[in-house]
């Protein structure tokens, strides 16, 4: 067993963020798991205990409050829980064109998607490096590699994960921490089905199962990768965004989102 034992998952209720927490149980690691539903974190945590002996604790925190990266690093100080891996999987998408978006929503997105990340990573870190290792696993999309009209902001904030990723993974080389951007394509959760109706737009190729996803991303993290993409088909895309002209990607995406919202 890696020395990397005790692993704090973000959004670890639902979707990815609850795959991460199996994949890591499978690996035997012990786990932290956070999200605001306590009641799917407790039996996240009876299923994982029963099935591969890990413990697990369940921390209900509502990451879309200001401080509260803070208050959960102290409450962790406090109970003797020391966090190895840090996986900042929590996130929230809107969609609506900007003119009819709500305010509220769009702030508590920049919060959770952008500011809790960057607070979690901040009072996460510090400790990793005292100890000489340590993984960061953001999670970003393939829309951090292009813009996405009707939610901007979302595409927008994993914009910005991908690039503070690839920063701080500079940042820290030497120290024995490492950074991971894992960067899911469409994958089948709650927040696809919610996307009002675009789920029947994408053609089953390019959606995937969240375990493939999370199973594959683990590999990336323990050799260090800074990006992770599953999926040729989202290789492609992130082709297609990064090597036609920035005007033509953004006029396509739009057509898109003309057709399909
Ligand atoms: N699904 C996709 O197609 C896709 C594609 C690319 C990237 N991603 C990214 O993957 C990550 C996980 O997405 P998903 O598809 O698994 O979404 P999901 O099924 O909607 O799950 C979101 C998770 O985040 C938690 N969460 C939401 N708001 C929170 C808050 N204020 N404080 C704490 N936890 C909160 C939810 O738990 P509670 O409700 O219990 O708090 C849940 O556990 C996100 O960062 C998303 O942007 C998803």
């Amino acid at each position: 067993m890696t020395k990397l034992n005790t692993v704090l998952i973000t959004g670890a209720s639902e979707g990815i963020g609850r795959s991460f927490a199996e994949t890591f149980a499978k690996h035997g690691h012990d786990l932290v798991l956070v999200a605001r539903n306590q009641q799917k974190l407790n039996e996240l945590s009876i299923y994982l205990n029963a099935k591969y002996a890990v413990t697990c604790h369940v921390y209900p925190t509502d990451l879309s409050l200001k401080h509260s990266a803070q208050k959960l690093y102290e409450q962790l100080m406090t109970d003797k829980i020391e966090v190895d891996i840090l996986v900042n999987n929590a996130g929230m998408m809107q969609i609506d064109p900007i003119q009819q978006a709500d305010v509220d929503t769009l702030n508590n997105l920049i919060q959770l998607n952008i500011q809790s990340l960057v607070n979690m990573t901040r009072v996460f870190v510090g400790p990793m490096i005292a100890k000489g290792e340590g993984r960061i696993v953001n999670v970003g999309s393939i829309a951090s590699f292009m813009p996405t009209p009707s939610f901007s902001a979302y595409g927008a904030s994993k914009a910005f994960v991908l690039s503070f990723s690839e920063g701080i993974s500079e940042d820290l080389k030497g120290t024995g921490v490492t950074v991971t951007c894992v960067c899911p394509g469409i994958t089948e959760t709650k927040m696809l089905s919610g996307a009002h109706g675009v789920e029947q737009y994408i053609p089953s190729f390019l959606k995937a199962q969240p375990d493939s996803l999370t199973n594959d991303a683990y590999k990336a993290m323990m050799k260090g990768d800074v990006v992770f993409l599953d999926k040729l088909a989202n290789k492609m895309l992130v082709q297609y965004a990064t090597h036609y002209p920035r005007w033509m990607v953004r006029r396509i995406n739009g057509l898109f989102r003309r057709f399909t919202l």
